[in-house]
This record gives structure tokens, C-alpha cells and sequence, in this order.
């Protein structure tokens, strides 16, 4: 990332910004079970409010020395750090509640990257298990602020087919001052009902 990055997340007013607006909305009716991985956490703004609401927090980042910092100012806490890219998680299926992200996926180059991190994020989540993301959305403001950084937002319009064919459901997509969504893993009484709705549909 950038020096603009460097100034901006790790500032208090980022810190307020993702604890007070960012994450109470988007967990308002949401329960992020035991066990939650973060995907790109960089200076930590959101990793210091999730793990306070769950019994584990792993959180996975790309960057060595950032991930080396977060390491440090969480040993010995409910937080393990993992150096790695949120593309090729290590982790076996289905071993979390709940999976977040934010403001992560405009740094992901390409969108079959970032639709190969909405992957791996479907897989490592158990079954009736959630995940929850924001990003800052395109404008000529937040491209300038990229200068010599990569910059690839998500579109919204096609977040939600996009989280669809992943196999997602119960998806929400919310744009207001950024992109915000929540999207669920089902169950397979989810898929039974889904099979039931589809076979009454059709008779
Ligand atoms: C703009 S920072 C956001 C940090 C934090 N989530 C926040 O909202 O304050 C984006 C972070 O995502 C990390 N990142 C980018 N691509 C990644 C990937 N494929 N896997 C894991 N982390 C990644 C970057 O290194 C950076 O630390």
C-alpha cells in the first residue's frame, strides 16, 4: 500500500470510522459465532473491535511486516495472526463462523482474485455460517488516493451475482457511503427448502 495508507489506517479517526460506523451496522442482526477469521486486516482497525465479540479471531495478511506488527501487539490474546494471502487460505473447509473483510478487496488485482478470495472465504465458512464486508467505493477522489497502488473496486451491481454463484445466500448489498454486505453459507435444511420452493414452483 501507499504512504496515504499508511497515514489514513492508522489513524483514530479510521479506528472510529470502521468501529463506529462500519462494524455496528453491518453485526446489528448478525452472530459471528466462536471461531472468525478477517481477511487483510493491515494496521489492525477492525481486528481491535471483532475480538472483543468472539471467542477466537484469526486474521490473515498479505503484507509480512504488517502481519509481523499485528503478531506482536496480540500475542499472548484471542488473536492468532497468519501471514498469507486471503486467495489460497490454508485453513481445512468449514472451520469458521463467520469470515470478514474490509476494506481489503479494491487492493486485490484482478476481479477473478477477489472472486477467488469470495471463494475461499464460502469454503472455510461452516454451514449457516456468515460472512461480512465493506469497501470504499470508486470515485476520482479515492483513485488519486491510489496513486502507484493498486486500485480495483468492487462493483457493486455485480457483487450480489457474483456472491450468487458462489453458492452464497440471504445476501445483502447495501451502497450508501461505501459498499457494505452480508452473505450466508446455507445449511443443507437452507438447501432443502430452497430444493421444496423450486419443485412447487415448477408443479
Ligand atoms: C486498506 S488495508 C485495510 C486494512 C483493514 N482491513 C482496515 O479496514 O483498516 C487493506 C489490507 O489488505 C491486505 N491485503 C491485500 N490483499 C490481500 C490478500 N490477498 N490477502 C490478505 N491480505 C491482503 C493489504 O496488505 C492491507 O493490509
Amino acid at each position: 500500500m501507499n504512504g496515504n495508507h499508511a497515514e489514513v489506517c492508522t489513524s483514530p479517526e479510521w479506528a472510529e470510522h470502521i468501529q463506529c460506523e462500519i462494524l455496528p451496522a453491518l453485526t446489528r442482526d448478525i452472530d459471528l459465532g466462536k471461531d472468525m477469521l478477517e481477511l487483510g486486516p493491515g494496521p489492525g482497525a477492525a481486528t481491535d473491535w471483532l475480538r472483543h465479540k468472539v471467542a477466537c479471531l484469526t486474521a490473515v495478511e498479505i503484507d509480512a511486516e504488517a502481519a509481523a506488527a499485528l503478531a506482536d501487539r496480540y500475542a499472548g490474546t484471542n488473536v492468532e495472526i497468519t501471514t498469507g494471502s486471503a486467495a489460497a487460505l490454508s485453513y481445512p473447509d468449514e472451520s469458521f463462523d463467520s469470515v470478514g473483510s474490509f476494506t481489503m478487496l479494491h487492493h486485490v488485482p484482478t476481479l477473478a482474485l477477489q472472486n477467488k478470495i469470495l471463494a475461499e472465504a464460502y469454503r472455510v465458512l461452516r454451514p449457516g455460517g456468515v460472512l461480512i464486508g465493506s469497501d470504499s467505493l470508486a470515485s476520482n477522489d479515492l483513485h488519486h488516493f491510489h496513486v502507484h497502488d493498486i486500485y480495483n473496486p468492487v462493483e457493486p451491481a455485480s457483487l450480489l451475482g457474483r456472491l450468487q454463484t458462489l453458492g452464497f445466500d440471504k445476501i445483502t448489498v447495501v451502497v450508501d457511503e461505501v459498499l457494505k454486505f452480508i452473505a450466508c453459507k446455507p445449511t443443507s435444511q437452507d438447501q432443502r427448502d430452497e430444493d421444496q420452493t423450486a419443485r412447487l414452483r415448477r408443479d
